[in-house]
């Protein structure tokens, strides 16, 4: 499946719920409005979605939320995915998640076929956690990783990184992570999410994480390629990796590989984007109609994200989503 701009579509995110229970301040704010419940897919008909585009080439399925952890019965679409990997047709099923049910579900997410999981982590003061995340625990996320590291996943820590937030604390996180035998990847701020909660965090470009990191270890050139948007750096003293999303300070979408279905079957084909294609009719007219809603829709892929729009003092009406991050699972 390739995109107008002859980009290949092999890696969905798929987004099981629009709930969470944190409310991290840079993505949805203290008053979301969640989907309403009717509107909500069954994990039959994300399932069913899902199957229709590794029948169209995407060999990667990464779940996501909200929290994906809290959707109830989230082993059984695991399992019909699993099915796809079990006959060749797919390579890897990822999961993104906060951690903080990790500790209860490491070990079933790892029987059910989850090699890898992403684990959001910006912080390890328990009093910035806590603000920052809404009230959440940060104890109960260190149980997590530590749960998920036991059931013989591989943890890749996903770190926001932005003024006011994690401040000089960056060297800290990786000496932490790499100790503890996990990646860990920096993410720039993007303007997508409740933009009165995110004013109170500045932005900051990755260069100085990289540069205060190449103050302290050797960095070496790493070319791993997870299928995201990530470039990596391996620190040679401790032989794991560092990635940086640059998302703001150097655009990485002309090697755009992915696509994302929410909860309610909305596919988006970009994140910094407005706009949606509904599936769910097609889904219910049969297989035949699935397919051309989703080819449709990728022949419409834009080029690039909008973010650049929020910076501007005209920007385009209508060009930045209006969603958050929450719903699309980022
Ligand atoms: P792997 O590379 O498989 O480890 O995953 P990932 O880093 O792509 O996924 P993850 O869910 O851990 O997301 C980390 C961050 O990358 C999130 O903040 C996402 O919003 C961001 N991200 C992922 N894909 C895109 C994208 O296409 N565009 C932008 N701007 N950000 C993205
Ligand atoms: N900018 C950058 N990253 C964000 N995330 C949530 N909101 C934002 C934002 N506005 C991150 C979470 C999680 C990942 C899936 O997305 O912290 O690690
Ligand atoms: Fe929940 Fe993730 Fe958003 Fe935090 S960033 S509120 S953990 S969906």
């Amino acid at each position: 499946m390739r995109d107008s701009f002859g980009r290949l579509i092999t890696y969905l995110r798929l987004s099981v719920t629009d709930r969470c229970d944190l409310r991290c301040r840079y993505c949805m704010g203290p008053h979301p409005v969640f989907i309403p419940k009717r509107d909500v897919l069954s994990l039959e008909d994300l399932g069913a979605i899902a199957g229709a585009f590794v029948d169209l080439g995407v060999r990667k399925i990464r779940l996501t939320g909200g929290e994906p952890l809290v959707r109830r019965g989230l082993p059984t679409l695991i399992a019909a995915l699993a099915v796809h990997k079990a006959e060749g047709r797919l390579d890897e099923i990822a999961l993104s998640t906060n951690g903080s049910l990790l500790d209860r579900h490491a070990q079933a997410l790892a029987e059910a076929g989850i090699a890898r999981v992403n684990v959001s982590l910006d912080t390890l003061d328990p009093q910035v956690y806590s603000r920052v995340t809404g009230g959440g625990g940060l104890d109960r996320v260190m149980g997590g990783l530590m749960a998920a590291r036991q059931a013989g996943m591989a943890v890749k820590l996903n770190c926001v990184a932005a003024k006011g937030l994690n401040d000089g604390a960056h060297v800290g996180l990786v000496d932490w992570a790499h100790g503890n035998g996990f990646d860990i990847t920096f993410i720039e701020l993007m303007p997508v999410g409740d933009g009165e909660s995110r004013k109170e965090f500045g932005f900051l470009p990755l260069e100085s994480v990289r540069a205060a990191l190449a103050a302290r270890w050797t960095l070496l050139a790493d070319d791993h390629c997870s299928g995201g948007p990530a470039r990596y750096l391996r620190v040679a003293e401790t032989g794991r990796r560092v990635g940086f999303i640059t998302a703001m300070s150097a655009e990485f979408c002309g090697s755009c590989n992915r696509v994302r279905v929410d909860c309610r079957g909305r596919l988006h084909t970009c994140l910094g984007r407005s706009g949606h294609h509904g599936l769910k009719a097609a889904l219910d007219q049969g297989p035949e109609a699935l397919r051309a809603a989703i080819l449709g829709a990728i022949t419409a892929k834009p080029r690039a994200h909008a973010f650049q729009e929020a910076a501007s003092p005209t920007p385009t009406p209508g060009a930045l989503p209006e969603r958050t991050m929450n719903a699309t699972g980022g």
